[in-house]
Protein backbone atom coordinates (compact mmCIF):
# COMPACT_ATOMS: atom_id res chain seq x y z
CA UNK A 1 0.00 0.00 0.00
CA UNK A 2 1.02 3.67 -0.58
CA UNK A 3 2.15 5.42 2.13
CA UNK A 4 -0.04 8.84 2.14
CA UNK A 5 2.56 11.41 2.64
CA UNK A 6 0.70 15.41 3.16
CA UNK A 7 3.14 17.65 2.36
CA UNK A 8 2.19 20.70 5.24
CA UNK A 9 3.24 23.26 2.68
CA UNK A 10 1.07 22.01 0.23
CA UNK A 11 -1.79 22.07 2.92
CA UNK A 12 -1.63 24.87 3.98
CA UNK A 13 -1.66 26.59 0.90
CA UNK A 14 -5.09 24.88 0.49
CA UNK A 15 -6.32 27.28 3.76
CA UNK A 16 -8.42 29.99 2.36
CA UNK A 17 -9.59 32.92 4.16
CA UNK A 18 -13.34 33.28 3.90
CA UNK A 19 -16.19 35.93 4.53
CA UNK A 20 -19.11 34.75 6.11
CA UNK A 21 -22.03 36.87 4.45
CA UNK A 22 -24.11 36.46 8.30
CA UNK A 23 -24.26 35.66 11.69
CA UNK A 24 -23.05 31.86 11.99
CA UNK A 25 -22.30 31.51 15.83
CA UNK A 26 -18.91 29.96 16.47
CA UNK A 27 -18.56 33.06 18.07
CA UNK A 28 -19.92 31.93 21.36
CA UNK A 29 -16.73 29.47 21.73
CA UNK A 30 -15.19 30.93 24.49
CA UNK A 31 -18.61 31.15 25.92
CA UNK A 32 -19.09 27.59 25.33
CA UNK A 33 -15.87 26.87 26.55
CA UNK A 34 -16.57 28.90 30.25
CA UNK A 35 -19.97 27.29 30.95
CA UNK A 36 -17.97 23.86 30.41
CA UNK A 37 -15.67 25.01 33.15
CA UNK A 38 -18.16 26.50 35.28
CA UNK A 39 -20.05 23.19 35.32
CA UNK A 40 -17.03 20.83 35.47
CA UNK A 41 -16.09 22.71 38.64
CA UNK A 42 -12.45 24.09 39.37
CA UNK A 43 -9.20 22.38 41.39
CA UNK A 44 -6.28 23.99 43.08
CA UNK A 45 -3.81 22.80 45.21
CA UNK A 46 -2.18 24.66 47.53
CA UNK A 47 1.08 23.23 49.37
CA UNK A 48 2.43 25.23 52.35
CA UNK A 49 5.81 24.85 53.80
CA UNK A 50 7.04 26.53 56.65
CA UNK A 51 8.52 25.72 60.01
CA UNK A 52 6.25 24.95 62.57
CA UNK A 53 3.94 28.03 64.01
CA UNK A 54 4.81 30.70 61.13
CA UNK A 55 1.42 31.08 60.73
CA UNK A 56 0.36 28.76 57.88
CA UNK A 57 -2.94 28.14 58.54
CA UNK A 58 -3.79 31.40 59.50
CA UNK A 59 -2.93 33.01 56.46
CA UNK A 60 -5.01 29.80 54.27
CA UNK A 61 -7.96 30.88 56.69
CA UNK A 62 -7.38 34.79 55.90
CA UNK A 63 -6.48 33.69 52.32
CA UNK A 64 -9.75 32.44 51.56
CA UNK A 65 -11.90 34.30 54.14
CA UNK A 66 -13.20 31.05 55.88
CA UNK A 67 -11.98 28.91 58.55
CA UNK A 68 -10.31 25.66 57.53
CA UNK A 69 -10.27 24.57 61.33
CA UNK A 70 -6.68 23.32 61.51
CA UNK A 71 -4.98 22.09 64.59
CA UNK A 72 -1.54 23.05 65.26
CA UNK A 73 1.39 20.76 65.07
CA UNK A 74 3.22 18.99 67.63
CA UNK A 75 6.99 20.32 67.87
CA UNK A 76 9.06 16.97 68.67
CA UNK A 77 8.16 15.30 64.90
CA UNK A 78 11.11 13.05 64.01
CA UNK A 79 10.77 13.50 60.56
CA UNK A 80 8.70 16.03 57.98
CA UNK A 81 5.10 14.85 57.30
CA UNK A 82 2.73 16.45 54.57
CA UNK A 83 -1.21 16.73 55.51
CA UNK A 84 -3.27 17.42 52.73
CA UNK A 85 -7.08 18.32 53.21
CA UNK A 86 -9.52 18.72 50.71
CA UNK A 87 -12.43 21.36 50.50
CA UNK A 88 -15.16 22.02 48.43
CA UNK A 89 -16.08 26.02 47.73
CA UNK A 90 -18.01 27.66 45.97
CA UNK A 91 -18.41 31.67 45.55
CA UNK A 92 -21.73 32.83 43.37
CA UNK A 93 -21.56 29.79 40.69
CA UNK A 94 -18.15 29.04 40.82
CA UNK A 95 -17.26 25.59 42.74
CA UNK A 96 -13.66 25.34 43.65
CA UNK A 97 -12.33 21.96 45.18
CA UNK A 98 -9.21 23.19 46.97
CA UNK A 99 -6.42 21.08 48.19
CA UNK A 100 -4.25 22.53 51.24
CA UNK A 101 -1.32 20.37 52.10
CA UNK A 102 0.75 21.74 54.84
CA UNK A 103 4.65 20.75 56.22
CA UNK A 104 3.85 19.21 59.65
CA UNK A 105 7.12 19.54 61.64
CA UNK A 106 9.08 21.18 59.18
CA UNK A 107 12.71 22.65 60.46
CA UNK A 108 11.74 21.24 63.64
CA UNK A 109 14.33 18.33 63.89
CA UNK A 110 18.06 18.73 65.09
CA UNK A 111 19.62 17.57 61.40
CA UNK A 112 17.69 19.04 58.64
CA UNK A 113 18.78 17.62 55.35
CA UNK A 114 16.26 15.30 54.50
CA UNK A 115 13.75 17.69 55.23
CA UNK A 116 12.96 18.63 51.91
CA UNK A 117 12.47 15.12 50.70
CA UNK A 118 9.44 14.46 51.86
CA UNK A 119 8.28 17.22 50.37
CA UNK A 120 9.55 16.01 46.97
CA UNK A 121 7.83 12.86 47.38
CA UNK A 122 4.78 14.11 47.90
CA UNK A 123 5.25 16.00 45.12
CA UNK A 124 6.57 13.25 42.75
CA UNK A 125 3.41 10.88 44.49
CA UNK A 126 1.09 13.44 42.66
CA UNK A 127 2.87 13.69 39.20
CA UNK A 128 3.17 9.84 39.77
CA UNK A 129 -0.57 9.32 40.08
CA UNK A 130 -1.61 11.44 37.26
CA UNK A 131 0.57 9.45 35.28
CA UNK A 132 -0.24 6.27 35.84
CA UNK A 133 -3.98 7.48 35.21
CA UNK A 134 -3.22 8.90 31.78
CA UNK A 135 -1.05 5.91 30.88
CA UNK A 136 -4.19 3.60 31.47
CA UNK A 137 -6.06 2.07 28.48
CA UNK A 138 -9.58 3.30 29.77
CA UNK A 139 -8.57 6.53 32.04
CA UNK A 140 -10.76 8.72 32.99
CA UNK A 141 -8.80 12.42 33.50
CA UNK A 142 -12.38 14.06 33.40
CA UNK A 143 -13.50 12.83 36.31
CA UNK A 144 -10.44 12.30 38.38
CA UNK A 145 -8.62 14.41 41.08
CA UNK A 146 -5.75 16.09 39.99
CA UNK A 147 -3.95 16.57 43.07
CA UNK A 148 -0.77 17.88 41.52
CA UNK A 149 0.73 20.55 43.51
CA UNK A 150 -0.07 23.75 41.55
CA UNK A 151 1.71 26.37 44.11
CA UNK A 152 3.91 26.02 46.76
CA UNK A 153 3.79 29.21 49.19
CA UNK A 154 7.09 28.92 50.69
CA UNK A 155 7.08 30.49 54.55
CA UNK A 156 10.40 32.54 55.23
CA UNK A 157 10.97 33.55 58.81
CA UNK A 158 10.80 36.92 59.79
CA UNK A 159 14.50 37.20 61.39
CA UNK A 160 15.66 40.42 59.12
CA UNK A 161 18.54 38.28 57.91
CA UNK A 162 17.91 36.73 54.99
CA UNK A 163 17.23 32.88 54.01
CA UNK A 164 18.25 30.03 55.99
CA UNK A 165 19.67 27.08 54.74
CA UNK A 166 16.97 24.98 54.94
CA UNK A 167 15.08 27.27 53.02
CA UNK A 168 17.94 27.83 50.23
CA UNK A 169 18.14 23.45 49.69
CA UNK A 170 14.58 23.15 49.67
CA UNK A 171 13.64 25.74 47.53
CA UNK A 172 16.74 24.40 44.89
CA UNK A 173 15.36 20.95 45.24
CA UNK A 174 11.44 22.15 44.29
CA UNK A 175 11.96 24.87 41.39
CA UNK A 176 11.97 22.59 38.86
CA UNK A 177 8.78 20.62 40.18
CA UNK A 178 6.28 23.27 41.28
CA UNK A 179 5.85 27.39 40.79
CA UNK A 180 7.35 28.93 44.04
CA UNK A 181 5.85 31.83 45.93
CA UNK A 182 8.25 33.37 48.76
CA UNK A 183 6.48 34.85 51.78
CA UNK A 184 7.60 36.84 54.61
CA UNK A 185 5.65 34.89 57.60
CA UNK A 186 4.18 37.65 60.61
CA UNK A 187 5.70 40.52 58.77
CA UNK A 188 3.99 42.98 61.12
CA UNK A 189 7.10 41.98 63.10
CA UNK A 190 10.01 43.83 61.05
CA UNK A 191 9.98 47.33 60.91
CA UNK A 192 9.65 48.89 57.41
CA UNK A 193 13.12 50.01 56.72
CA UNK A 194 14.38 46.36 57.55
CA UNK A 195 11.53 44.87 55.51
CA UNK A 196 13.00 46.48 52.40
CA UNK A 197 16.33 45.33 53.07
CA UNK A 198 15.15 41.66 53.95
CA UNK A 199 13.43 41.43 50.56
CA UNK A 200 16.17 42.93 48.66
CA UNK A 201 19.09 40.26 50.52
CA UNK A 202 16.52 37.34 49.90
CA UNK A 203 16.28 38.03 46.60
CA UNK A 204 20.16 38.36 45.91
CA UNK A 205 20.59 35.15 47.84
CA UNK A 206 17.90 33.21 45.70
CA UNK A 207 19.36 34.46 42.64
CA UNK A 208 22.66 33.96 43.77
CA UNK A 209 21.97 30.02 44.33
CA UNK A 210 20.00 29.89 41.17
CA UNK A 211 16.52 29.24 42.40
CA UNK A 212 14.25 29.91 40.19
CA UNK A 213 10.75 31.19 41.90
CA UNK A 214 7.43 31.29 39.92
CA UNK A 215 7.21 34.98 37.49
CA UNK A 216 3.40 36.22 37.16
CA UNK A 217 3.39 35.74 33.57
CA UNK A 218 3.54 39.58 31.70
CA UNK A 219 3.20 37.98 27.88
CA UNK A 220 -0.83 38.73 28.60
CA UNK A 221 -2.14 42.32 28.24
CA UNK A 222 -4.36 42.77 30.67
CA UNK A 223 -2.63 42.07 33.09
CA UNK A 224 0.97 42.53 32.02
CA UNK A 225 1.63 45.83 33.76
CA UNK A 226 -0.10 45.10 37.04
CA UNK A 227 1.87 41.78 36.96
CA UNK A 228 5.23 43.14 36.13
CA UNK A 229 4.62 45.58 39.42
CA UNK A 230 3.98 42.88 41.71
CA UNK A 231 6.76 40.94 40.30
CA UNK A 232 9.47 43.81 42.06
CA UNK A 233 7.58 43.29 44.88
CA UNK A 234 7.91 38.96 45.59
CA UNK A 235 8.75 37.89 48.31
CA UNK A 236 5.03 39.35 49.20
CA UNK A 237 5.41 40.54 53.41
CA UNK A 238 2.49 38.96 55.34
CA UNK A 239 0.18 38.93 57.97
CA UNK A 240 -2.37 37.07 58.99
CA UNK A 241 -5.53 36.72 61.21
CA UNK A 242 -8.38 35.16 62.69
CA UNK A 243 -9.33 37.95 64.40
CA UNK A 244 -11.37 40.40 63.13
CA UNK A 245 -11.73 44.28 64.72
CA UNK A 246 -14.26 47.18 63.84
CA UNK A 247 -13.12 49.56 62.14
CA UNK A 248 -15.50 52.58 61.00
CA UNK A 249 -18.63 50.50 60.64
CA UNK A 250 -16.39 47.59 59.15
CA UNK A 251 -15.10 44.26 60.82
CA UNK A 252 -11.70 44.41 59.22
CA UNK A 253 -9.13 41.19 59.97
CA UNK A 254 -6.87 42.76 61.97
CA UNK A 255 -4.28 41.49 64.39
CA UNK A 256 -4.40 44.29 67.78
CA UNK A 257 -1.52 45.13 70.22
CA UNK A 258 -0.94 47.41 72.78
CA UNK A 259 0.62 50.16 70.35
CA UNK A 260 -1.97 49.65 67.40
CA UNK A 261 -3.69 47.54 64.82
CA UNK A 262 -2.12 45.51 61.69
CA UNK A 263 -5.03 44.94 59.27
CA UNK A 264 -4.51 42.42 57.02
CA UNK A 265 -6.06 43.56 54.14
CA UNK A 266 -4.85 47.23 54.23
CA UNK A 267 -2.03 47.49 51.49
CA UNK A 268 0.17 50.40 53.66
CA UNK A 269 0.24 47.65 56.23
CA UNK A 270 1.23 44.06 54.79
CA UNK A 271 1.65 43.09 51.27
CA UNK A 272 -1.89 40.45 51.80
CA UNK A 273 -3.74 41.91 49.54
CA UNK A 274 -0.83 41.95 46.60
CA UNK A 275 -1.08 38.16 47.77
CA UNK A 276 -4.37 36.99 47.40
CA UNK A 277 -4.62 39.52 44.16
CA UNK A 278 -2.00 37.08 42.36
CA UNK A 279 -2.65 33.90 43.55
CA UNK A 280 -6.53 33.60 43.66
CA UNK A 281 -7.54 36.31 41.36
CA UNK A 282 -5.42 37.23 38.34
CA UNK A 283 -3.21 34.27 38.12
CA UNK A 284 -4.44 31.36 39.63
CA UNK A 285 -5.30 29.78 36.12
CA UNK A 286 -1.76 30.49 34.96
CA UNK A 287 -0.36 28.51 37.78
CA UNK A 288 -2.49 25.55 36.32
CA UNK A 289 -1.47 25.55 32.64
CA UNK A 290 2.37 25.88 34.25
CA UNK A 291 1.63 23.40 36.84
CA UNK A 292 0.72 20.99 33.59
CA UNK A 293 2.94 22.66 30.43
CA UNK A 294 6.07 23.22 32.41
CA UNK A 295 6.33 21.35 35.87
CA UNK A 296 4.39 17.61 35.12
CA UNK A 297 5.62 17.69 31.61
CA UNK A 298 9.17 17.84 32.49
CA UNK A 299 8.21 14.80 35.45
CA UNK A 300 6.70 12.54 32.77
CA UNK A 301 9.47 13.06 30.40
CA UNK A 302 11.66 12.10 32.66
CA UNK A 303 9.67 9.27 33.90
CA UNK A 304 9.32 8.17 30.54
CA UNK A 305 12.68 8.35 29.44
CA UNK A 306 13.65 6.42 32.70
CA UNK A 307 11.44 3.53 31.62
CA UNK A 308 12.98 3.57 28.14
CA UNK A 309 10.96 5.30 26.07
CA UNK A 310 12.82 7.66 23.51
CA UNK A 311 11.22 9.95 20.57
CA UNK A 312 14.81 9.57 19.04
CA UNK A 313 17.26 6.72 18.18
CA UNK A 314 20.71 6.56 18.29
CA UNK A 315 20.72 7.99 15.01
CA UNK A 316 18.23 11.10 15.71
CA UNK A 317 15.82 9.38 13.90
CA UNK A 318 12.50 9.37 15.07
CA UNK A 319 11.13 6.58 16.44
CA UNK A 320 7.51 6.15 17.15
CA UNK A 321 5.92 4.29 20.71
CA UNK A 322 5.28 1.01 19.16
CA UNK A 323 8.65 0.95 17.51
CA UNK A 324 10.28 1.60 21.13
CA UNK A 325 7.51 -0.47 22.73
CA UNK A 326 8.04 -3.62 20.69
CA UNK A 327 12.26 -2.98 20.44
CA UNK A 328 11.62 -3.17 23.71
CA UNK A 329 9.78 -6.11 24.52
CA UNK A 330 12.36 -8.44 22.37
CA UNK A 331 14.84 -7.17 24.63
CA UNK A 332 12.84 -7.66 27.52
CA UNK A 333 11.91 -11.92 25.88
CA UNK A 334 15.71 -12.08 25.01
CA UNK A 335 16.53 -11.43 29.08
CA UNK A 336 13.80 -13.38 29.95
CA UNK A 337 15.29 -16.37 27.56
CA UNK A 338 18.87 -15.98 29.27
CA UNK A 339 17.30 -15.88 32.49
CA UNK A 340 15.59 -19.33 32.03
CA UNK A 341 18.16 -20.75 30.27
CA UNK A 342 20.56 -19.72 33.47
CA UNK A 343 17.94 -21.11 35.62
CA UNK A 344 17.67 -24.22 33.69
CA UNK A 345 21.35 -24.88 33.53
CA UNK A 346 21.45 -24.46 37.17
CA UNK A 347 18.83 -26.90 37.72
CA UNK A 348 20.83 -29.41 35.73
CA UNK A 349 23.98 -28.96 37.73
CA UNK A 350 22.39 -28.78 41.32
CA UNK A 351 20.79 -32.14 40.14
CA UNK A 352 23.43 -33.64 39.06
CA UNK A 353 25.16 -32.74 42.34
CA UNK A 354 22.55 -34.16 43.85
CA UNK A 355 22.57 -37.08 42.22
CA UNK A 356 26.32 -37.27 43.09
CA UNK A 357 25.85 -36.81 46.61
CA UNK A 358 23.18 -39.58 46.43
CA UNK A 359 25.27 -41.90 44.85
CA UNK A 360 28.01 -41.58 47.24
CA UNK A 361 25.71 -41.82 50.53
CA UNK A 362 24.72 -45.37 48.76
CA UNK A 363 27.82 -46.01 48.19
CA UNK A 364 28.66 -45.67 51.95
CA UNK A 365 25.80 -47.42 53.06
CA UNK A 366 26.38 -50.62 50.79
CA UNK A 367 29.97 -50.42 52.18
CA UNK A 368 28.23 -50.22 55.79
CA UNK A 369 25.64 -52.98 54.88
CA UNK A 370 28.92 -55.28 53.61
CA UNK A 371 30.55 -54.94 56.63
CA UNK A 372 27.89 -55.46 58.66
CA UNK A 373 27.08 -58.63 56.53
CA UNK A 374 30.86 -59.66 57.08
CA UNK A 375 30.79 -59.27 60.84
CA UNK A 376 27.19 -61.08 61.08
CA UNK A 377 28.55 -63.77 59.12
CA UNK A 378 32.20 -63.78 61.34
CA UNK A 379 29.83 -63.91 64.28
CA UNK A 380 27.48 -66.70 62.90
CA UNK A 381 30.21 -68.95 61.87
CA UNK A 382 32.03 -68.31 65.70
CA UNK A 383 29.03 -69.05 67.33
CA UNK A 384 28.59 -72.23 64.79
CA UNK A 385 31.66 -73.67 65.86
CA UNK A 386 31.05 -72.99 69.81
CA UNK A 387 27.62 -74.96 69.28
CA UNK A 388 29.82 -77.83 67.73
CA UNK A 389 32.53 -77.50 69.70
CA UNK A 390 29.73 -77.89 72.46
CA UNK A 391 27.61 -80.68 70.79
CA UNK A 392 31.19 -82.81 70.47
CA UNK A 393 31.35 -82.34 74.22
CA UNK A 394 28.38 -83.67 74.72
CA UNK A 395 28.59 -86.60 72.72
CA UNK A 396 32.04 -87.35 74.60
CA UNK A 397 30.58 -86.67 77.94
CA UNK A 398 27.91 -88.95 76.63
CA UNK A 399 30.44 -91.40 75.37
CA UNK A 400 31.93 -91.43 78.92
CA UNK A 401 29.10 -91.66 81.00
CA UNK A 402 28.44 -94.74 79.28
CA UNK A 403 31.47 -96.16 79.19
CA UNK A 404 31.74 -95.33 82.72
CA UNK A 405 27.95 -96.95 83.51
CA UNK A 406 29.56 -100.31 81.37
CA UNK A 407 32.28 -100.12 83.68
CA UNK A 408 30.47 -99.74 86.90
CA UNK A 409 27.87 -102.72 85.88
CA UNK A 410 30.57 -104.99 84.94
CA UNK A 411 32.29 -104.97 88.35
CA UNK A 412 29.16 -105.18 89.81
CA UNK A 413 28.00 -108.46 88.55
CA UNK A 414 31.75 -109.77 89.31
CA UNK A 415 31.11 -109.45 92.63
CA UNK A 416 27.58 -111.01 93.05
CA UNK A 417 29.35 -114.05 91.06
CA UNK A 418 32.08 -114.67 93.58
CA UNK A 419 29.67 -114.24 96.17
P1 LIG B 1 1.55 24.67 62.62
O1 LIG B 1 0.43 24.19 61.74
O2 LIG B 1 1.41 24.26 64.03
O3 LIG B 1 2.90 24.38 62.06
O4 LIG B 1 1.47 26.26 62.69
P2 LIG B 1 1.06 27.25 61.55
O5 LIG B 1 2.22 27.56 60.71
O6 LIG B 1 -0.18 26.79 60.88
O7 LIG B 1 0.75 28.57 62.40
P3 LIG B 1 -0.65 29.07 62.93
O8 LIG B 1 -1.44 29.67 61.83
O9 LIG B 1 -1.29 28.02 63.74
O10 LIG B 1 -0.18 30.26 63.85
C1 LIG B 1 0.68 30.09 64.94
C2 LIG B 1 0.64 31.33 65.83
O11 LIG B 1 1.13 32.46 65.13
C3 LIG B 1 -0.76 31.70 66.27
O12 LIG B 1 -0.71 32.14 67.60
C4 LIG B 1 -1.16 32.84 65.35
O13 LIG B 1 -2.05 33.73 65.96
C5 LIG B 1 0.18 33.51 65.13
N1 LIG B 1 0.21 34.18 63.85
C6 LIG B 1 -0.32 33.74 62.70
N2 LIG B 1 -0.11 34.63 61.71
C7 LIG B 1 0.58 35.65 62.28
C8 LIG B 1 1.09 36.89 61.79
O14 LIG B 1 0.96 37.22 60.62
N3 LIG B 1 1.75 37.69 62.66
C9 LIG B 1 1.93 37.36 63.96
N4 LIG B 1 2.57 38.20 64.74
N5 LIG B 1 1.46 36.22 64.46
C10 LIG B 1 0.80 35.37 63.64
MG1 LIG C 1 -1.09 24.88 60.86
Amino acid sequence: MAAIDIDSNKFESLIRNLKLSGHVGFDSLPEQLVNKSVQNGFVFNILCIGETGLGKSTLMDSLFNTSFESTPSPHSLPSVKLKAHTYELQENNVRLKLTICDTVGYGDQINKDDSFKAVVDYIDAQFEAYLQEELKIKRALGTYHDSRTHVCLYFICPTGHGLKSIDLVCMKKLDTKVNIIPIIAKADTISKTELQKFKSKIISELQSNGVEIYQFPVDDETVAENNTSMNSHIPFAVVGSTDFVRIGNKMVRSRQYPWGTVQVENESHCDFVKLREMLIRTNMEDMREKTHAKHYELYRKKRLQQMGFTDVDSDNKPVSFQQTFEQKRSTHLQELQQKEDEMRQMFVMRVKEKEAELKEAEKELHARFDKLKKDHTEEKKKLEDARKKLEDDLIEFNRRKQQMTQSHHTLTLGKNKKK
